[in-house]
């Protein structure tokens, strides 16, 4: 039986976050540039996109650049950098056809005049959509982010508009890129290697992991419904013991 149609749909994962990694791999070991890579991987995100509207999954983060990858060459870079404008250009079709929100998680300001254009103005054409929201991880780093809100709230708490005994976890989340977004219930690396390489370290405290061997051009719909699967047959415990969780008839992943 096909993965997707062993899915749950009462338990889905409200919020799946995916570090895409592999593309320079798949790109090196068929002796092409790395860019060739980037594009082929620009085609999985339309296919996972596709594939979490199908299964009905409300949130999707992307970690489409880090903060990191600026020290790559700069070659690399531009051609991520183009490859992007290209993407939003052609596929906000298909944000609107799907009615998916556009969002973006990150340090925006480092991005060329261009990108930011091109970003600002399909953030705005899509901004009504309710049916999923995808949230691009661009220029993104869970560390930049962290500092980012310790600022934010030591700011707010000098100009008096927080008190320091006030800041709770919640309050926390509220400084964060990702205000207002439940934490991601799963997350997946494609690639085979085991990190998380500076993503959503607050955010994916009690998430799932999912760790593929699959690059990220190879991966399907159909790998990405047996992790959802996968996510689906296991306990979570949220620090509880299994027979706490089972009392409250919450016994496999929500
Ligand atoms: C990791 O592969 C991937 C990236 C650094 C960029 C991700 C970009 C895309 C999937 C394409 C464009 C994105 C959008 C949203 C249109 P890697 O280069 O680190 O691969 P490697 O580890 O094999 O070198």
């Amino acid at each position: 039986m096909l993965f997707k149609d062993q899915i749950v749909p009462e338990r889905l994962p409200r919020h799946v976050a995916v570090i895409m990694d592999g593309n320079g791999r798949w790109a090196t070991s068929r002796g092409l540039e790395r860019q060739a890579g980037h594009i082929e991987g620009a085609k999985t995100v339309r296919r996972i996109t596709e594939a979490s509207v199908e299964a009905g999954i409300r949130y999707l983060t992307l970690y489409a650049f880090s903060i990191e990858n600026w020290n790559r060459p700069q070659d690399e870079v531009n051609a991520l950098m183009s490859l992007l404008v290209k993407s939003l250009r052609e596929e906000t079709g298909l944000l609107m056809q799907h009615g998916i929100r556009l969002r973006v998680i990150g340090d925006t300001d480092s991005l060329s005049p261009d990108v930011r254009r091109e970003l600002e103005e399909t953030l705005r054409l899509t901004e009504a959509n309710t049916r999923m929201d995808m949230i691009l991880a661009l220029s993104y780093g869970a560390r930049w982010e962290l500092v980012r809100a310790a600022k934010r709230m030591a700011q707010a708490v000098r100009e008096g508009q927080l008190a320091a005994d006030d800041i709770t976890e919640a309050r926390f989340g509220d400084f964060l890129c990702t205000a207002g977004i439940p934490d991601p219930d799963l997350l997946i690396r494609t690639s085979g290697e085991l990190r998380i390489s500076n993503f959503l370290l607050w955010q994916i405290a009690y998430s799932e992991l999912y760790f593929t061997p699959v690059l990220w051009p190879d991966f399907t719909k159909e790998m990405f419904f047996e992790a959802i699967v996968n996510y689906q047959q296991r306990q979570r415990r949220f620090g509880k013991t299994a027979s706490q969780v089972a009392g409250e008839g919450e016994g496999t992943a929500r």
